[in-house]
């Protein structure tokens, strides 16, 4: 099977995090387009990317075989309703906008398959976890197609869409929480004497090294967290003082609110609010 071609809706972050990986992964940049909406950020996006970026995204998606959707959920109508009836049954949409149901897309293309996703910003270093479901229109081989796209950048699930908010939540805005856990660890290391430099260093390596053992040892979490923690030690102490604090707590809350924010904006995307 051929490279599917490919027009990138919305050449923002995103947008620019799949033109590079599908070119990593083997794509022409000929066989790509990106849309934006502003001159600057075309000349950008195309600069970054070798990507020919275009101002009208009705030209851009014509003729590709899949249209990736990579705008602000906020701007996906607007989107839609510029370039929604150039796009046919034989071409495939893949909507990456968090929280939009696949019901706006399939109201505004009825007939044409439709994908929604949530991909994750480690896509921009091929280590990805992109979930998705499929709409009514997207049979067998438009699933196969659109797992080939998202494939480029990393890791793929499909799940159903009432999932998907959880999946937002958890490794759509996960890399956050990761982040934050990273500024936090370095600005307590730096605090007990550590100069800035180093403590980033083994805030880096200890976070990449806990995430590959954690994805290559086949142990839990809680197994893992087991062989550091001797009794009365240095991590039972650590450990204590998280717990106590509700870590856990705080954790299921945050996830819990991006759930809801997710399903807040389909609501509002919908017209069902
Ligand atoms: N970033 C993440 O971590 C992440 C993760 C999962 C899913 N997503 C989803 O991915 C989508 C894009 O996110 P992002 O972070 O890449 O946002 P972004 O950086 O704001 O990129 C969106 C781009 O789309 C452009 N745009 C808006 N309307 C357009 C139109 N009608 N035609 C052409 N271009 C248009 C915007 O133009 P301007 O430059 O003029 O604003 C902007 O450059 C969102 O729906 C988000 O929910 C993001």
């Amino acid at each position: 099977m051929s490279r599917p071609t490919i027009a990138i809706l919305g050449a923002g972050s995103l947008g620019e995090i799949f033109a590079r990986g599908l070119i990593r992964a083997g794509w022409e940049p000929s066989d790509i387009v990106m849309a934006a909406r502003r001159e600057e950020r075309a000349r950008e996006a195309a600069e970054h990317t070798g990507v020919e970026t275009l101002l009208d995204a009705a030209l851009a998606a014509t003729g590709r075989d899949v249209v990736i959707v990579a705008v602000k959920p906020k701007d996906v109508h607007t989107l839609l309703d510029s370039c929604g009836e150039t796009i046919t049954s034989d071409q495939l949409v893949i909507s990456l906008a968090a929280g939009v149901p696949l019901s706006v897309f399939e109201d505004a293309m009825p007939s044409v398959p439709v994908v929604r996703a949530m991909p994750n910003t480690p896509a921009a270093v091929d280590e990805g976890m992109t979930a998705y479901c499929a709409g009514s229109h997207a049979d067998e081989s438009a699933m196969a197609r659109a797992d080939e796209v998202l494939r480029a950048v990393g890791k793929t699930m499909q799940l159903s869409e009432d999932l998907l908010d959880a999946v937002t939540a958890v490794s759509g805005t996960g890399p956050a929480y990761i982040f934050l856990l990273a500024e936090a660890i370095g600005e307590a290391a730096v605090r007990e004497g550590l100069p800035r430099d180093a403590a980033e260093q083994l805030v880096e390596q200890t976070l990449r090294g806990a995430g590959i053992l954690l994805s290559e040892s086949h142990k839990s979490p809680v197994e893992l967290r087991a062989q550091v923690t001797s009794p009365g030690g240095t991590t039972a102490a650590a450990m204590h003082i998280l717990e106590e604090g509700g870590f856990r707590a705080l954790v299921e809350d945050a996830i819990r609110a991006a759930a809801q924010r997710s399903r807040d904006m389909g609501a509002s995307a919908a017209g069902t609010d």
